[in-house]
């Protein structure tokens, strides 16, 4: 049977498995030095999404390239195929044949790949806090919300990448604030810039540790980990409830992760700072669930982000590098904001102190 043509829409494992695509992905990579293990964590992503996950290293020139000569080994194969069809036939019958050199690729359709659409107005009127605003899951809650009609107060450390994301988002209303949530200062500029309405708090800025276990835990992985995904939540939350407490509504969003639901996605110092997050988002969600402030968090699995984390540690990275066996493909950024503003939204309703796990069932295995 004739393969079907490659384009940039096919996932990078359906260039993996082509007769055609496979070996030009898998010389493409030996020339880089790597092996095709290294495109896994992708796999289910269509082949253009390299371009903006690669930042710049894979070009649109590259992909059209790829496309090209795919497609044009294609026809040559065409034709070999044909020549070669009555030997084939004759070949089948021997033992030998039944015997495949590879094990065979899952049979049935691979699953297509999801899409965010946009609801219209879903955030008009409202304006929202957003931390960690420049990157990763931050920067595309932001967007999402500031698309959907709603102004953004969008918050993260890093001034150039704050203000790439409001060059990305012409005409929409965002107030970029370059500010630290573990200071103080910062947390009461944020809350000025919101000015006396405040519908919701996505806070979303967080960093990793470096997988270490207690035994090999210094005070200072320990004290920076505290600071940004403890501390940071739960400054931005205290400051913001007085105004939700005066409009009796509210929406609070946290940012948990696998690391809150188990032991083995993380070090010791992410791990715990995590399961702090959740003891935040349910004592305030029960506190203050009769004034009509709603307090959740969401749980993310694998995500492609920017965030940075190092194996300080032999047993950290052996025993977490184990337990990544059954880790689902890491999502879009996007796939992330999906959930966090469907709870941030009025959508959210009925939803009280929950960790919604964002994962793709990791957190089933
Ligand atoms: N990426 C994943 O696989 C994953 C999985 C589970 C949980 N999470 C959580 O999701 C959240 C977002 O992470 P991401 O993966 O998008 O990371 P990211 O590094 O891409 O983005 C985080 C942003 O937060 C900003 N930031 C860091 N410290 C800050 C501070 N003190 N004040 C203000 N801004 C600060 C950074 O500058 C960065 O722009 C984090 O809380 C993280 O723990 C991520």
């Amino acid at each position: 049977m004739t393969p079907k043509p490659l384009s940039a829409d096919d996932s990078i494992k359906t260039w993996l498995d082509h007769p055609t695509g496979g070996p030009i992905i898998r010389e493409l990579l030996a020339e880089a030095g790597q092996s095709p293990e290294v495109l896994r964590p992708v796999s289910r992503l269509a082949l253009k999404r390299l371009i903006k996950l690669s930042k710049g290293q894979f070009s649109q020139a590259m992909v059209d390239d790829l496309v090209r000569r795919a497609n044009a080994a294609d026809g040559a194969m065409d034709a070999a195929l044909d020549s070669a069809a009555a030997s084939a036939a004759a070949e089948a019958a021997s033992p030998e044949a039944a015997a495949p050199s590879e094990p065979a690729a899952p049979s049935g359709p691979e699953p297509a790949e999801w899409a965010e659409r946009i609801t219209p107005g879903r955030f008009d009127g409202k304006t929202v806090i957003v931390t960690g605003a420049g990157s990763g899951i931050g920067r595309a809650t932001a967007s999402r919300i500031a698309r959907e009609g709603g102004r953004v107060v969008a918050v993260d450390v890093s001034r150039e990448r704050l203000d790439q994301f409001v060059a990305d988002h012409p005409g929409a209303d965002i107030v970029a604030l370059t500010a630290d949530i573990t200071d103080d200062a910062g947390v009461a500029e944020i809350v000025r810039a919101a000015g006396d309405r405040i519908d919701g708090l996505a806070n979303i800025a967080g960093i990793m540790d470096d997988m270490t276990p207690v035994h090999e835990l210094t005070d200072a992985v320990w004290r920076r980990v505290f600071a940004v995904n403890v501390d940071g939540t739960m400054k931005l939350m205290r400051a913001v409830v007085p105004a939700m407490l005066a409009a009796a509504a509210g929406s609070i969003v946290n940012t948990a992760s696998e690391a809150a639901l188990r032991g083995s996605a993380a070090g010791v110092a992410y791990t715990a700072s995590k399961h702090a997050v959740v003891g935040l988002t349910k004592s305030s969600a029960f506190m203050y669930g009769p004034s009509g402030i709603r307090v959740n968090a969401v749980a993310p699995g694998p995500t492609i982000t920017n965030i940075e984390a190092s194996f300080g540690s032999p047993l950290g990275a052996d025993r977490v590098q184990t337990a990544m066996a059954v880790m689902p493909d890491p999502a879009g950024a996007d796939a992330l904001a999906a959930s966090i503003t469907f709870l941030l939204s009025d959508d959210g309703v009925n939803i009280n102190g929950v960790v919604l796990a964002s994962d793709g069932g990791w957190s089933a295995a």
